[in-house]
């Protein structure tokens, strides 16, 4: 988008401690505004937990439209618990990303100096690689039924949905994103998937991967079984330097990805609708930790991350690597750990120490 523009945000604060961590995202964005020279406004949305159980809807009508309308959307986080699960997970979260064609969820895996991480021997240059998961299809798609449900007899399928579509453009963003990246230690992109047993939905995947490849000689093509490739994120993150792979075991892998990285008060991922007028949707990975809500002891890193690829990603890159220097220093000088309560000082703070590095 053009720097003269004034951005538009949806904002989603979300349930428990999502508006927390949201509220150190905008502080955040606001001293980056400020450095940068571009002006913003936001617009707070309710949805979310509380507003189910008041009013027994997820999304308004219209809700939809609404928020195309904005340059990006922030989410805080979703999850009440005394929402059912699934109901907020399919209704908002979901929803949103599927509406809204949002078809790359893009979550970097990045061990930031000073945070540390499970895998002993490993440090900020060994992890450091970047997971495409697709964002649209797969077992995510709700296929699927009961027969003879509640009897000894029943029956449940779950199916996965693959279309030479939803893989072809998912796969060919993450060539181009590897190209772009032009990581100085070789250019590679990892299929991540289970051709062995998974012989036609990933076989497709495979053949369209194959198909897009010829487009990018200069990315090396490479592939991993999913197991296989848990065993190296933890035994050899170097390896990596971006996978894509489809949506549920990405949703799987980009947990494990973001434990070797200092833990969910650390991941932070974008829903990304990359074509012309999409609008896209930023997030830290966690939940709403309800528990921690109103304490000032959730880690807003991730927020605040998720907020650097939103400038990113929506026509401010210096803003968003500004962000992300900022949060480094912070997480290299400042911080005495990245679990909730145990920072050496509160969510606020954070921000502030961050809003201090920019
Ligand atoms: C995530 C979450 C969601 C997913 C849930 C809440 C539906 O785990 O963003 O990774 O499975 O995609
Ligand atoms: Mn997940």
């Amino acid at each position: 988008m053009n720097a003269n523009k004034k951005l538009r945000i949806a904002v989603i604060g979300g349930d428990g401690t999502g508006p927390e961590v949201t509220r150190e995202a905008l502080k955040v964005l606001d001293a980056v505004s400020k450095l940068e020279g571009f002006s913003f406004e936001t617009q707070d949305f309710d949805f979310g937990g509380e507003r189910y159980l008041r009013t027994g809807e997820t999304l308004p009508v219209g809700a939809v439209d609404e928020l195309r309308k904005f340059d990006a959307i922030f989410l805080g986080a979703v999850g009440h618990p005394d929402v059912a699960p699934g109901i907020l997970e399919k209704g908002l979260l979901l929803e949103l990303r599927f509406k809204m064609d949002q078809y790359i969820n893009l979550r970097p895996v990045k061990l930031y100096p000073g945070v540390s991480t499970p895998l002993a021997g490993k440090g900020p240059q060994d992890i450091d690689f970047v997971v495409v998961r697709e964002n649209t299809e797969d077992l995510y798609c709700g296929v699927g039924g009961f027969l003879k449900k509640n009897t000894p007899d029943e029956v449940a399928t779950q199916s996965a949905v693959y279309t030479r579509k939803g893989c072809e453009r998912c796969i060919r963003w993450a060539f181009e994103f590897t190209r772009k990246r032009n990581n100085p230690k070789g250019k590679k992109l990892t299929l991540v998937a289970k051709t062995n047993v998974l012989t036609f939905g990933h076989d497709l995947w495979w053949r369209t991967f194959q198909d897009v490849a010829r487009e990018f000689p200069d990315v090396q093509p490479d592939y991993n079984h999913v197991d296989a490739c848990c065993m190296w994120m933890v035994k050899n993150p170097e390896y990596y330097d971006v996978i894509v792979t489809t949506n549920m075991f990405g949703d799987i892998i980009t947990d494990l990805g973001a434990m070797i990285q200092g833990g969910m008060g650390v991941a932070a991922g974008g829903n990304i609708n990359p074509d012309a007028g999409g609008t896209s949707m930023y997030e830290p990975m966690g939940g709403s930790a309800p528990k921690y809500t109103g304490q000032n002891v959730i880690n807003p890193i991730a927020a605040i991350g998720a907020m650097s690829m939103l400038l990113e990603h929506t026509g401010f890159p210096r803003a968003g690597k500004r962000v992300l220097d900022a949060i480094q220093v912070v997480t290299g000088t400042k911080m005495k750990s990245q679990a909730a309560g145990k920072m050496g000082c509160g969510t606020s703070e954070v921000g502030d120490l961050v809003v201090g590095a920019l």
